[in-house]
């Protein structure tokens, strides 16, 4: 379901499709290979949650608090069950993981994320253009 930023879509999207990825690792891959997998899903998820968080600032969206609270708590959950895993905790195991990123991605989205469409829907063009700029700085 589209929250109006096409760029932010794209971000929900892979998100899903990294976590999916995930999922088929599990099977075939080593400890190793998966928390090198799992490191580049997190800082790509990071990215996309700062990026937000820019714009809300710059936008002076009124539901910032409540919003950044939520990324907060995610960012503090999943960093400690992914050192349980890191760690090789014996009652941690990735299928846990999985599962928590997904449901907690997907309500987010559907959800919260989904509060800022309308409060955005008259500065899509605006928000757009900073976010291809600030994309390309960072590639440069
Ligand atoms: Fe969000
Ligand atoms: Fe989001």
């Amino acid at each position: 379901m589209s929250v109006g930023i096409e760029s932010w879509d794209q971000d929900h999207r892979e998100l899903l499709r990294l976590i999916d990825e995930l999922k088929d690792l599990e099977q075939n891959e080593s400890h190793q290979v998966i928390i090198s997998c799992l490191e580049y899903l997190m800082e790509y998820a990071e990215a996309h949650l700062a990026s937000e968080e820019r714009v809300m600032k710059d936008e002076m969206y009124p539901d910032i608090k409540s919003h950044k609270a939520k990324h907060d708590f995610y960012r503090r959950r999943i960093t400690e069950l992914q050192k349980k895993f890191e760690d090789g905790d014996k009652d941690w195991n990735l299928s846990k993981l999985i599962a928590f990123l997904m449901s907690w991605w997907i309500e987010h989205i559907n959800k919260e994320d989904h509060k800022y469409k309308t409060f955005f829907q008259n500065k899509q063009k605006e928000i757009e253009g900073k976010l291809l700029s600030e994309r390309w700085r960072k590639q440069l």
